[in-house]
Order: structure tokens, then sequence, then C-alpha cells
């Protein structure tokens, strides 16, 4: 097939790992016989260096015209230490999510039993675990009005807001993915303090006493944060709002052992988007230190959900179990000692070798 590709490497060591799944994909381009065509977009703080807007109508455009959009990572330390900056790296991030109508962003976990030593947690305790949290992203406290500051500036508000409708979409998101795995969600709210919580409990609850072929359960967030890392196997299908998805997700990298193996895929009314979970890691840009398995990951559940290539990313899949089960990792993983594009090459090797022309 042909594909185009609207690659945004975006900030820090986004470039970087970018430059790895581009070069897995090159590989699975030439076995399987695929024509992938990149068109790059600026992001984030390099956008705002170049263009002033962290989101430019260009990369817009860009992104509304391809087949999927694979991206890096954004933010910057320049902007994080300073609470006047008018323009933020991740107001790109967050406006390009909201241009786009990336209302599901769908983060899975699974842990890699080679990796049980890698993970703060007991092996046994991880071992087997295969969640995905469901993430709405593009409404919530993220984006919710009014927000700011009263004009005396010594007072701050964010607004949370969910409407039924928003809520429903990804009710329906996370029933069918559950159908399609062990046919468990979990609502994760604050439900006895949210008056938001407590709508989205009362539609999802609704709509899940029309679906009874799935098992369905709430859980409070503070629970919920505890149950992730103390019995994170009783999880499935994990449905919750934009800022408890954000918290939860990065709790959640604990279990494979690093944040740099976790994928995700955004899906909504255009194209969809993939990115790994991890941010910009200002301190590791530029030294070939970073995990590129999370981007390379992304690119792997973008030829499956973009593009339909289930053999394609199940050979990225396998590559990167072999590079995970033969230590042939990053810094960040237990044993590994690679440089990023080591493991990039190691991977785009196994494929090669492993995938007939
Ligand atoms: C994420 C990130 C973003 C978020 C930031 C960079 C705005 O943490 O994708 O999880 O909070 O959504
Ligand atoms: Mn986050």
């Amino acid at each position: 097939m042909q594909a185009t590709i609207a690659l945004l490497p975006g900030d820090g060591i986004g470039p970087e790992v970018i430059q790895e799944a581009q070069k897995v994909l090159a590989v699975v381009a030439e076995r399987f016989g695929h024509t992938f065509t990149y068109e790059t977009g600026l992001v984030g703080a390099t956008a705002i260096d170049a263009t002033g807007n962290p989101f430019p109508e260009a990369t817009h455009a860009l992104c509304v015209k391809a087949d999927a959009i694979l991206f890096g990572a954004i933010g910057d330390p320049k902007y994080d230490n300073d609470p006047t900056a008018k323009v933020r790296p991740e107001q790109g991030l967050l406006a390009m999510r909201k241009a786009l109508g990336l209302f599901a962003n769908i983060r899975p976990v699974k842990a890699w039993d080679q990796l049980a030593e890698a993970s703060p947690l007991r092996p046994e305790v991880i071992q087997g675990v295969d969640l995905v949290i469901l993430r709405e992203l593009i409404s919530g406290i993220y984006f919710g009005q009014p927000r700011g500051r009263n004009e005396a500036g010594t007072q701050a508000f964010d607004t949370c807001v969910y409407d039924k409708e928003t809520i429903l979409r990804m009710a329906k998101e996370a029933f069918e993915m559950a159908r399609n795995r062990r046919k468990k969600v979990t609502l994760v709210d604050k439900a006895n303090v949210l008056a938001t919580s407590r709508l989205w409990r009362e539609v999802v609850t609704e709509y899940a006493a029309t679906q009874t072929d799935i098992e369905f359960e709430t859980m409070f967030v503070d629970n919920a944060a505890m149950q992730l890392i103390r019995d994170p196997k009783v999880f499935d299908v994990v449905l919750t709002g934009n800022l408890f998805g954000d918290i939860l997700s990065d709790e959640a990298s604990v279990i494979t052992g690093s944040l740099g193996t976790l994928p995700s895929a955004s899906v909504g009314e255009q194209t969809s988007l993939f990115e790994p979970v991890h941010g910009s890691y200002p301190q590791a840009a530029g030294q070939n230190r970073a995990n590129p398995i999370a981007t390379i990951l992304s690119a792997a559940m973008m030829l499956e959900m973009a593009f339909g290539l289930h053999a394609e990313g199940q050979a990225i899949r396998a590559a990167v179990d072999v590079a995970i089960a033969e230590g042939k990792t990053t810094e960040d993983l237990a044993n590994g000692s690679l440089s990023c594009t080591e493991v990039g090459d190691f991977i785009a090797s196994q494929i090669r070798a492993t995938i007939g022309v």
C-alpha cells in the first residue's frame, strides 16, 4: 500500500526516537512492499522558535491531509520554569488534539516477563499484566472555560466540564475495546466528590446495562491509583477522563519497568495520531540515550489501526520482544547498555532477518 505519514518529531528526544521508528518502518516497507511517504511538520518549542506558534497552521494542514500522524514529544525546560510565558510548547499538543478531534487516547500496558526485574514492583505482581488505559483527551479540566487568574493575579482557576455526548462516545470505545480483549471495563472517577464524575458514572452505567457480555465496575481514582500497583492484573480496559488518565498512565509505566516502552494512539474525528507516552526528556536530548521502543511500538499501532496492516505491526512487536529478551535495550531498562540508534538498528535488522522479501 501507499500511505502518507505526517511526521512531527517535536522537542527534546522526539527527533531521535522518531528517527528510529522511521528506520524500522523503512524495513517493514521494504519487506512487505509498501511505500510510506513522510511529510515533516513543526510542533512544540521548535515550532515556537521558528514561527511563534506551537501548532502552526501549516502543521495542522499537513496532519489533516495525511493518512496518519507519527509524533515524537513536546516540551522544553526553558518554558517550564517560566510561569509568565505566554505561549508554551504543551499548548501545541493540546491544540493539535483539539483541532483534529482526537477524543480517545489508547495507552496499552503489557508487562514483558523478561523485564520483571526491571520494575520496582515484585515480579509476581506484574507478570501477566495486560491492560489498556482509555483516556478522554479533548475535554475535562485540560480545556474547560473559564480558566486563568483574577485581575489581581492572586487567584487561579481551571474548570472541568464534561457533557453526556463526550462521555457516551468514550463508553462506546471502551466496551468495543473490551469485547476484543478480556471483556471487562473499569470506570475510574471521583464520583464521591466531583459533579463531572457523577455524570460519567450515570452515563457509563446506563450504557453498560445494554452491554451485558462485558463485566463493568467503577472505582474511585485514589483507590485505582493504589490497585494499579498493588494488583494490576485486575484491570482490562480502564476508562477515565483526561487528567486521571494522564496521571494513571505514567503510574502504569512502572509495571513495564520504563516509560520508554509505552506507546499510544489517539483516535477521533480525523487523522489518528500515534505517539510515545513519555515526554521530551530534555536531560537526554541529543545524547543518543533515549529508549526508542515506545515510538517504535507506536509505529506498530499506526500500521495496525490506521492502515490495517496487522502482519506488519506484529513483525515489529516480535522484533521488539526479541530486543527485550536479549537485553538489547537502552539504559533505562535492566542491563540495557545500547544507544538509541543501536536499539533501532537491532530491531530493524531483526525484522530484516525474519521477514522474507
Ligand atoms: C501526555 C503529556 C501531555 C498531557 C502534556 C505534555 C501536555 O503528559 O501526553 O500524557 O498532559 O496530556
Ligand atoms: Mn502525561
